[in-house]
Parts: C-alpha cells; sequence; structure tokens
C-alpha cells in the first residue's frame, strides 16, 4: 500500500519535514553541526520522482559521547550533590514549573499526534489517547505530589524523639523509554523523577523521537539548567558511557531486560544505582471452559492486537479448555481476519503497518518456525505479508518447542495451546520468565478462587474477564522476574524515584523551641507545616 501525499487527508499530510538540529544541555539549546540520523516512517509514500518508499520525516542529531557526558556534566551541576536550587526548592516552586510546562505541552497537542501517526503509525484515536493521557498523568501526579506533601507537613513522636519525615530526591535519573509509547511511557518515568526533585537525561526512544522535537523549547523554558537534559542518538553512543562514569543515581528504563542488565552492569557502583524497570512480558490468557465466548473473544481479540500487538501489556499467548478450542479458534480466527488494515488517520483502522523494518521478517519466521513443528495458521489472511506489515496470524496448536511459545513477538501473531488440566497453564506461568499480568476467563467462583489465589504470586495482575492493561495509571503497574523492577502508579512512581528522609529530634524545651522557631519563620524549604491545597 503506498500513497501520494496529496491523497491524505490536508490535516495529516507532511509539508515540510522536521530537521531537528538542537538538543537540550544546561539549558541551552546546543545547535549540532555533526552527523544527522534520518527519520523515515513506516508509511510508504510516492516522492516528487515517483519513487515510492518510507516517508522522510526529517532527521535529528546524532550525538555520540561527548555530548551525553556534557548532558551528564549538567545533570550532575543542577543537583549539586543534594544542594543544587531544584533539590531544595519547595514543594509549591517545583509544582510551579510543571505546571508551567504541562500547559506548553498543551499547545504541541496537534504536532505530537501526528507524529505518533507517522513516527509509529499509531492510529488517529489511540495518538490523541496517548497523548491526553500523558497530559493527565501529569496533572495527576502534581495532585498526587501535593497530598503526600500535605500527608507529611506534620511531626511524628515515637519513644521521645520528634520526626518531621518527607520523601527526598535520589539524584540524577537517566530516562529511556519505548518505541510503542514514545511519549507516554517516557513522561511516565520522567515527570515523576523531576518533580520529586531530581536532574535528569532523556534519550527518546529509536522509533517516536521527533515528537520529542517540538517540546523542548517548553522543558527549555520551565524547569532551570541543567534539570532536564534532552539527547539524541543510539543508546549505544549516548547511554553507555553515561553509565560508565558512575554517576548515574537511577536507571529508568522501559525496554527489554537484554539492554537493562547491559547498561546496569556498566555503572562502576550496582550498588549505589536504583533502578526503576518496565521490561518484556508474555501476558497469558487463560479460557476456562465456562467462559463467555462473546466477551471472551472480543478481550482477546483488543487483548491480543491492539496496536498490532506491540504493547508490553499485549496477550501474548492464549490457552483454551479443550473443550472449548474449537469453537474459539473459529469464531476468533473470523474476527482477526475482519479486522481492518489501513493508514493511521483512516476510520475503523485496526492494524497499522510496523515501525520496525524487520518486525514483518520477524513474525514470518515464528509463523514458519511454529508450522514447521505442526502448527497451523487458522485465519485465511493469516501471515500475509507486505515490506511493512504482517496481517496477524492465528496459531494453532502451539507446543512448548516453538519459538512463539516463549519468545516476547510485540507484534501480529497469536500462538493458541489447548489445555485439559489447568495445572498445565499454571505451571507454564510458573516456569516462565516473565511476570506482569494474566487475563483470566470464566464464571464459577469455586473454580476461579484456588486459581486466583496461585495466579497472584506469579504475576502481578489477574484480569478478570478482561484483557490486560497498565491503566488507568492509579493503579500499580509491575511485574515479576523478568518483566520489571520497582513500581510505577502515578502514586507509586513517586516513590520509586525517591527516598525517605527527615530530620528528628529529641524532645526536649532546647529543640522544641528550634523547630517552632524554623516553622515560624519558614526559613527552610524541608521542615515547613504548611499546606499546599
Ligand atoms: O507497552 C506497554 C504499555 O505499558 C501498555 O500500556 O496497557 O495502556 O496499552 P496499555
Amino acid at each position: 500500500m503506498s500513497q501520494q501525499q496529496t491523497d491524505i487527508p490536508k490535516a495529516f499530510q507532511i509539508e515540510n519535514t522536521l530537521e531537528q538540529e538542537h538538543y537540550l544541555v544546561n539549558g541551552e539549546l546546543i545547535q549540532w553541526k555533526g552527523t544527522k540520523a534520518d527519520v523515515y516512517s513506516p508509511i510508504r509514500t510516492e516522492d516528487k520522482s515517483g519513487k515510492v518508499g518510507p516517508t522522510r520525516l526529517g532527521s535529528t542529531p546524532d550525538l555520540g559521547e561527548p555530548e551525553a557526558l556534557s548532558a551528564l556534566d549538567a545533570a550532575v551541576k543542577a543537583y549539586d550533590k543534594g544542594q543544587g536550587e531544584w533539590p531544595t526548592m519547595k514543594v509549591a516552586d517545583r509544582i510551579a514549573c510543571m505546571e508551567t510546562f504541562v500547559e506548553k505541552m498543551k499547545t504541541k497537542r496537534d504536532e505530537v499526534v501526528k507524529l505518533l501517526m507517522w513516527e509509529i503509525c499509531k492510529t488517529y484515536p489511540d495518538a490523541q489517547k496517548e497523548f491526553d493521557r500523558t497530559i493527565d498523568y501529569i496533572n495527576d501526579t502534581i495532585e498526587d505530589y501535593k497530598q503526600m506533601d500535605r500527608d507529611s507537613a506534620k511531626f511524628e513522636k515515637h519513644s521521645g524523639i520528634h520526626a518531621h519525615i518527607r520523601r527526598g530526591p535520589l539524584g540524577v535519573v537517566l530516562c529511556l523509554g519505548p518505541y510503542n509509547y514514545p511519549l507516554n511511557e517516557t513522561f511516565c518515568l520522567l515527570i515523576p523523577a523531576l518533580i520529586m526533585g531530581n536532574t535528569t537525561i532523556f534519550k527518546p526512544a529509536k522509533f517516536g523521537v521527533l515528537l520529542i522535537a517540538p517540546l523542548i523549547e517548553a522543558f527549555q523554558e520551565s524547569f532551570p539548567k541543567g534539570v532536564v537534559n534532552i539527547l539524541f542518538g543510539r543508546g549505544r553512543a549516548v547511554a553507555s558511557p553515561i553509565m560508565k562514569t558512575g554517576k548515574v543515581d537511577v536507571l529508568a528504563l522501559i525496554g527489554h531486560s537484554s539492554s537493562a542488565n547491559a547498561l546496569q552492569a556498566l555503572h562502576p557502583k550496582q550498588n549505589r544505582l536504583r533502578m526503576v524497570y518496565g521490561l518484556e512480558a508474555k501476558n497469558p490468557a487463560i479460557v476456562l471452559p465456562d467462559a463467555d465466548l462473546d466477551l471472551t473473544i472480543d478481550e482477546c481479540l483488543a487483548g491480543t492486537l491492539s496496536f498490532n500487538g506491540q504493547r508490553c501489556t499485549a496477550l501474548k499467548i492464549v490457552y483454551v479448555h479443550e473443550s472449548i478450542v474449537d469453537e474459539f479458534n473459529k469464531r476468533f480466527s473470523e474476527r482477526v481476519d475482519a479486522l481492518t488494515f489501513g493508514l493511521p488517520w483512516e476510520d475503523g483502522v485496526k492494524l497499522t503497518p510496523l515501525p520496525e523494518p524487520n518486525k514483518p521478517e520477524y513474525i514470518q519466521d515464528l509463523i514458519d518456525d511454529a508450522t514447521s513443528k505442526g502448527a497451523k495458521v487458522l485465519n485465511k489472511k493469516g501471515g500475509e505479508i507486505t515490506e511493512n506489515f504482517c496481517f496477524p496470524a492465528v496459531l494453532y496448536p502451539v507446543t512448548k518447542d516453538m519459538k512463539v511459545y516463549d519468545e516476547e513477538q510485540f507484534g501480529p501473531v497469536t500462538p493458541v495451546m489447548s489445555f485439559k488440566d489447568i495445572a498445565e497453564p499454571l505451571d507454564d506461568i510458573a516456569e516462565s520468565n516473565y511476570g506482569q499480568q494474566v487475563s483470566l476467563f470464566g464464571k464459577d467462583v469455586n473454580t476461579l478462587a484456588p486459581l486466583i489465589d496461585t495466579l497472584v504470586n506469579l504475576v502481578c495482575r489477574v484480569n478478570l474477564n478482561s484483557s490486560c492493561q497498565r491503566g488507568p495509571d492509579v493503579y500499580p503497574f509491575t511485574g515479576r522476574k523478568d518483566s520489571a523492577v520497582s513500581t510505577l502508579s502515578v502514586h507509586d512512581a513517586l516513590r520509586s524515584f525517591s527516598i525517605r528522609t527527615f530530620v528528628a529530634s529529641k524532645d526536649n524545651d532546647y529543640n522544641n523551641a528550634i523547630i517552632k522557631e524554623l516553622l515560624d519563620k519558614k526559613k527552610s524549604n524541608f521542615v515547613s507545616t504548611d499546606y499546599i491545597l
């Protein structure tokens, strides 16, 4: 499928490419005169000469070690071993900076949404949702931080010691986000890290990178210098030298455990490194004999194939009881074939081109491997492949010797297994390297109760009769084994990026007078019982 720009609705046409020439270090937009990395869309269009290929969207600076280290120096200086303006600032003042940022960010909605559609092929409704959800996340974070501050605007007393306990920052945070939610998931790390008083270096994901460009000035204008530093380039060239210095206090990463392990191993003093990771998953669906099949198929369809299966929370393997597997397979396959493939701005489109150039080939390889070992592609369109897309294939029966059984496909292929005894999927989940979420479809509480009691210890969210998902963002988002380190929710993220720290004083007249004076004169930003309303 290819188009001319003129065939595309005007609002979504790319009129000018975006040649990003600056990166943000120490409050300055620094012009880059070196090599640039071209950014292409998986959407194929005809250029002026009539040649069809991936659409060139623009370029970003291809930065290296010197620029990475200059960003690190800026973040280290702004933190100033905890003595910088930002980590010691009044909570209300940090909140004011964040409020300024969110107002400026809102003005960039159209640009960011359009780039989400072109860079990673998120559909128009989903791209809008990603932007709006991120704004909500920032506002909810501000409210939660205010509440946290109100809760700590008091003194406790135990065993004759007064304590004024708050949460303080950790230091310099390196933030690396994923390509499938390049705005939302990256900001779900960056925003809580910032508001808690840390200083940050942030590098956009490998795809979904240009969409950060419209926001750079908002960062520059909203925060003191050195608090947010934004780099472009490859992770190896930019993140590795930063980690090797040992000056990073928190590595915040949504991506694969192989990247997380490689980066954390570069830190010379790993005991000083806090890790906040959202990693890979292979969330299973378990369909019990008494499941409501209409509901189950709706949820499994959304769970397996929303955004072409490119979600860490996607259902990546489906276990169906042998008594209903034939009916499930027939109806599920028909529904998959009825999904519409198209371009992100087309009405009702569910499947879109894949941003990773090698993804169609990888999915084809998974299909070939499974079919060579006895699985069949159940749906008629399954596995139809083009340069930038692969129609989702429903594979059955999948067995444990197939790659698709344990690799995180992160794309449009759905492995289905049947089971006779519930111990089969339970044992598989217990053995698996992953432990994020599960979807459990069924009704009889006598069956569900013991299953739930086991599954909650194997994963971190059991979704009853619904697909897996991260939201609502106020709920804890985490995982076991290779699926996560630390917990993210609006509230938990504030905890993940901070540490409890407090002022203690023996209960005597001498100390109490000092504390009273500190409070009355409002000289300390930390010792304060003022409320932020
Ligand atoms: O890629 C993983 C995301 O956290 C999934 O979020 O469940 O809202 O799509 P979601």
